[in-house]
């Protein structure tokens, strides 16, 4: 439960002039203390840089990742081979920005700009997930990344909407609920495929083959590789390993497959009895430190349609803040008005 004593500790404009020593270890006591409690922590309150950096960092890849994912299914919106796949679809896409815009704003009440981030995306400072910089080269594969990316995305998200920040906790709330109806229509569109044509089960497979180790890697590295993991689990912004994530994701795909009618590429997975889990193959890191390095075979051509999309949207954000200053200063002359009106009638104005 949340305590005065907390909120006021947290909050160091409230609380006058003090011994700034003495203030710190306060304030510091009072985070670790709302951390321990599983209070959320606010914009206002007092928290760690490193805190605050770790959670920029992070919200910001995220965001990243939104924006840059809109681009491997966008390229299948003039294909989609109905209305009905074509409106999923876009609304799908869509989603993402939405996804995106609800992240940097999230961001924002860490004290970055939009602006800020989105230069570190397009100069390369700052990442987002490997998982798009592979190709979408058929049909199929819109629904291997809805079935898969969008489920991976959901089994690291959904311990997020309880993080100890609230407004990046706010924003997974509903983000999840909508990328339950990615997987979902990836999932279907799968199934259509497989109980398809021969030519389309193959295509449904062959999708499935090249998505499901990529999708094993959005989970991270493994656990004792993983150089971040334990002081976000402390700050509890993170709540389970990437290795229990990974886990619980083979765990959840292996039945979901056997529905589908469809195989894992994984000669090594079975169920162990005594685990209670599903093993599976080692995946192969060299590939993933080579994505992230840059080397993937989509990075390139990812990174200069985002930035020439930032380029050519110049005049959509130069209208918006023209149209947003116009009605700014409409409402500060209507509101002047209305003052001069309301002093007008207590004979305030009367000169
Ligand atoms: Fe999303
Ligand atoms: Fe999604």
């Amino acid at each position: 439960m949340a305590t005065a004593a907390h909120r006021i500790a947290r909050t160091p404009e409230e609380d006058g002039p003090a011994d700034e020593a003495a203030l710190a270890v306060a304030y510091e006591a009072a985070f670790d203390a709302a951390v321990a409690a599983d209070e959320r922590i606010e914009p206002r309150d007092w928290m760690p840089d490193a805190y605050r950096a770790t959670l920029v960092r992070q919200i910001a890849q995220h965001a990243h990742s939104e924006i840059i994912g809109m681009q491997p299914e966008a390229n299948w919106i003039t294909r989609a081979p109905s209305l009905r796949r074509k409106a999923i679809l876009m609304a799908k896409v869509q989603d993402e920005a939405g996804h995106g815009l609800y992240l940097y704003s999230a961001a924002e009440t860490l004290g970055t700009s939009r602006d800020e981030l989105l230069d570190k995306l397009h100069s390369g400072r700052q990442k987002y997930s490997s998982i798009f910089n592979y190709p979408t080269l058929t049909w199929a594969d819109v629904g291997a990344i809805g079935w898969l990316v969008d489920g991976a995305a959901i089994t690291n998200q959904v311990p997020l909407c309880r993080c100890s920040y609230g407004p990046y906790a706010r924003a997974m709330v509903r983000i999840c609920k909508e990328e339950s109806f990615h997987q979902r229509q990836g999932y279907e569109l799968l199934l259509t495929l497989s109980r398809g044509t021969p030519e389309q089960h193959e295509m449904a497979q062959d999708a499935v083959n090249r998505w499901w180790w990529p999708s094993l890697m959005m989970f991270g590295p493994p656990d004792d590789q993983s150089q971040h993991s334990a002081q976000s689990m402390t700050w509890k912004i993170k709540r389970h390993s990437n290795d229990e994530l990974r886990q619980r994701f083979v765990d959840i795909c292996v039945p979901q497959a056997e529905t589908l009618g469809l195989t894992l590429p994984d000669p090594d997975l079975r169920w162990n009895e005594e685990r209670g889990h599903h093993d599976f193959g080692e995946i192969d890191w060299t590939e993933f430190r080579e994505v992230l390095k840059g080397n993937g075979p989509c990075n390139e051509q990812r990174i200069t349609q985002r930035r020439r999309a930032h380029d050519e949207g110049a005049w959509v954000r130069e209208a918006a803040a023209a149209y947003a200053e116009k009605h700014t200063s409409k409402d500060t002359v209507q509101n002047g008005a209305t003052r001069a009106n309301n002093g007008a009638k207590d004979g305030e104005a009367a000169a």
